[in-house]
This record gives C-alpha cells, structure tokens and sequence, in this order.
C-alpha cells in the first residue's frame, strides 16, 4: 500500500504544529515540523555572525543540517522564525531542505510547513490548510508567552505575524497556498481539541 502522508499547511502561530503533534500520536506516524529545517538553517549563520542574505552560507548549513539533531528549544525562539522566513526565499537552500524532506516522508509521516501540500508531498493521501484569523493567531501567541513569564505586546505580535504572512504568501518561489486539493480548516473558533477532531474526521474519510 501506499505510505500514509498527512500534509498540514498554515501561517504562522496558526495550531498547525500542535495539530500535526497530536496527529502524528494518533496515527503512530513520524513528524517533522519543517519550520525548524528553516529555523536551523537561520540559526546557524547567526551564529556564525554571517549576513541573513549570504546565499553560499546557507547552502552549506543546508547541506550540513542533520534533522535528527534540531534543537527545538533552541530554534523556537521568536527572533529565529524573523530569520528563518528570511533565509525561505533562496530557492536552493530550499531544494537542499526538501529533498530532506521527502527522504523523512518517503515511509508515512505527517508533515507541517507551509508548501508541504503544494511543493515537499504533492501526492500526500491527506492534505489540510489551517487557518485562523491574523487577531485570534496573536492573541494565541500572546497568551503563550504571557503564561511563560515572556512579556510582550499584543500589537508586537500581530504586527510580527502580518509581517511574517507577506513575506511567506508573497515569495516567489513555494509561496504559502493551499493545495488545490487541500481541505480548508479555520480554528479561528476552535480550540484544540476541536480542531483535533475535525481534523481526525476528514483524515478517517480519506483513508
Ligand atoms: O513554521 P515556522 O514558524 O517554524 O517557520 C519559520 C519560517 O520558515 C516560516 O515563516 C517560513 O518562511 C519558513 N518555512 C517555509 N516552508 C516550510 C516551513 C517553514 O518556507 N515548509
């Protein structure tokens, strides 16, 4: 049989990850948050104290990045995604990551990105779009970091996150879409448990 790949796309701060999280539990699947290939790439050239845009650099740490060796810890931190969506627009450091990518998927695996249905699994058995409104994902992040002792203002976020969907939607090369077959999910009303299982039926349906 064909291996089972769930492909779930979405902006920024939308529940995609946590989604794709508990997904991948109850399918017993393997996940890979593809952000975080981004993420580790951004990291290293700062670290490296290398400019965001020196394109040989990022293809090296590209090239060098080992997926089992992500510190999510680390690469979460918020000034890491600024620079990762920065480092997304080279269209050969992301042929680099999504060929590492399909390697991670080849056997079954959800996926969470934002060109994963589109571009990274085009062929995918199961592929959702989530969304929710630009307000309700910064009130969510702005819950987040208040709960972890982070202060930070709620029109800081919103402002990041409208900043970060431009960039991600207006790119040329993989802007974030939906797939043309990708089943629409705004949890602007939702919360996770909801989402959760509106998500389970559309998979069961299609399996
Ligand atoms: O999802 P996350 O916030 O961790 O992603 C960080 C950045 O990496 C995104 O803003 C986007 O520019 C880029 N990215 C991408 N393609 C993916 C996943 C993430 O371009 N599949």
């Amino acid at each position: 049989a064909m291996p089972l790949i769930i492909a779930i796309d979405g902006p920024a701060a939308s529940g995609k990850g946590t989604l794709a999280r508990r997904l991948a539990a109850h399918y017993d699947l393997p996940h890979l948050d593809t952000g975080l290939t981004y993420r580790a790439v951004a990291h290293r050239l700062l670290e490296l104290g290398l400019p965001l845009e020196n394109v040989s650099a990022a293809e090296t740490a590209a090239r060098q990045l080992d997926l089992g060796a992500m510190d999510r810890e680390v690469l979460s931190q918020h000034a890491v995604g600024e620079a990762a969506s920065k480092v997304a627009v080279m269209p050969t450091v992301r042929r680099i990551l999504v060929d590492k990518q399909r390697v991670f998927a080849a056997d079954g695996a959800v996926l969470d990105g934002r060109d994963i249905g589109t571009v990274v699994c085009p062929d995918a058995r199961v592929k959702l779009y989530v969304t929710a409104s630009p307000e309700v994902r910064a009130r969510r992040r702005h819950d987040e970091m208040t709960a972890a002792g982070r202060d930070a203002s709620y029109q800081t976020i919103l402002a990041d996150i409208e900043k970060r969907d431009a960039r991600d939607m207006g790119r040329a090369d993989s802007p974030l879409k939906p797939a043309e077959d990708a089943h629409l999910l705004d949890t602007s009303q939702m919360d996770i448990e909801a989402a959760f299982s509106a998500a389970k039926t559309i998979i069961d349906d299609n399996l």
